[in-house]
């Protein structure tokens, strides 16, 4: 869908009743026929566009689909999301998030896919992507930090997307879990995978990749004791431009913050507010040890702070964090 087009559909969307033609016309600079067309190709997209002489033209359906104009009408925040490139189907956004970073797309810029064929997880892991139903999308950053500062993004996002969940749900029990899920009774809601291409003291992007399950309404068997949606959890269906907007709309502002501190200071709280493993005891996995203690708390680096059997606090900045039993 082009940029007016988007445009138009987001405009209707405001609207919520009819808009004359002329108006159009007027606002986006473009003749009668033009506006024909760009109606021709958002019906052909699937809305549903009511069209009464002397009245002009009303959306009465929409798809759904977090395409660039169904998400501008909840858009907040003053840079993220103004520009977002929209997939049917692509192997990974992160993937193509990265490519387009290359070619040197702005920061803001967005891509999203209604699905993925090859969706990434943490860990070389894959991320499942049934089309239709959940959020995969990715947010192209041209942060001014060395690249030792860049991981702390994730926590910084975990921490939109909670926001942006207890606007949407508020009595959810959603709990972030160090690093970058969001987990919901123990069973992860959403991931987050941030990828960068840097040097040591210059980030050149991050594309913050975030996939969240929100209409899916089951889990395939493998995954039913790990994995959950927000339809699952709540028995209702949620808006997925709004959910992706809200969740651009609370990143905004953090990552200005965070921009100007140096570190995540400002926001500890809420994480530990909201944080799966405090005061947990836990295992963590690394690609060359295991550790294992209780987690006191997160520190302004974005490390969790690990309590050990031998007294030692320690800080650890990366790993996989299980839960070991709690209940001893
Ligand atoms: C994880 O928890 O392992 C991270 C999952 C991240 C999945 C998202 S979906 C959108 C973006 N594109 C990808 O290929 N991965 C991320």
């Amino acid at each position: 869908m082009n940029n007016i087009t988007a445009q138009i559909l987001s405009r209707l969307a405001r609207e919520n009743n009819f808009l004359s033609g002329e108006m159009l016309c007027r606002e986006f600079g473009i003749t009668r026929s033009a506006v024909w067309k760009h109606i021709d190709l958002l019906r052909a997209e699937g809305y549903q566009i009511d069209a009464v002489t002397g009245k002009g033209y009303c959306l009465s359906g929409m798809t759904g689909r977090a395409v660039a104009g169904e998400v501008l009408p909840f858009l907040t925040c003053h840079r993220f999301g103004k520009m977002i490139n929209y997939h049917t189907i692509t192997t990974s956004t992160n993937l193509l998030a990265k490519a387009l970073a290359v070619e040197g797309k702005p920061e803001g810029y967005v891509v999203v896919a209604d699905s993925q064929s090859g969706g990434k997880g943490r860990m070389g892991r894959t991320w499942l992507s049934p089309p239709a139903v959940n959020l995969y999308f990715s947010l192209i950053l041209r942060p001014a930090v060395p690249s030792i500062r860049v991981p702390q993004l994730t926590l910084l996002v975990a921490v939109a997307i909670h926001q942006a969940l207890m606007e949407v749900a508020p009595d959810l029990a959603a709990m972030i879990k160090w690093p970058n899920d969001i987990m919901v009774n123990e069973k992860k809601l959403c991931g987050v995978l941030c990828e960068m291409q840097s040097e040591p003291e210059l980030t050149h992007f991050v594309v913050v990749g975030i996939g969240i399950n929100v209409n899916q309404s089951e889990m395939p068997p493998e995954l039913t004791k790990s994995a959950t949606s927000l339809l699952m959890e709540r028995g209702e269906l949620f808006s997925r431009p709004e959910l992706l907007a809200l969740v651009l709309n609370h990143f905004e502002p953090l990552y200005d913050e965070w921009l100007q501190q140096n570190d995540l200071g400002f926001i500890l709280h809420y994480l530990e507010q909201y944080s799966l493993l405090q005061s947990k005891r836990v295992s963590i996995d690394q690609r060359k040890q295991h550790l294992s203690g209780t987690v006191t708390g997160i520190a302004k680096g974005g490390e969790l702070t690990l309590l050990c059997a031998d007294g030692q606090t320690i800080l650890v900045s990366s790993g996989e964090a299980h839960l070991s039993n709690n209940d001893e």
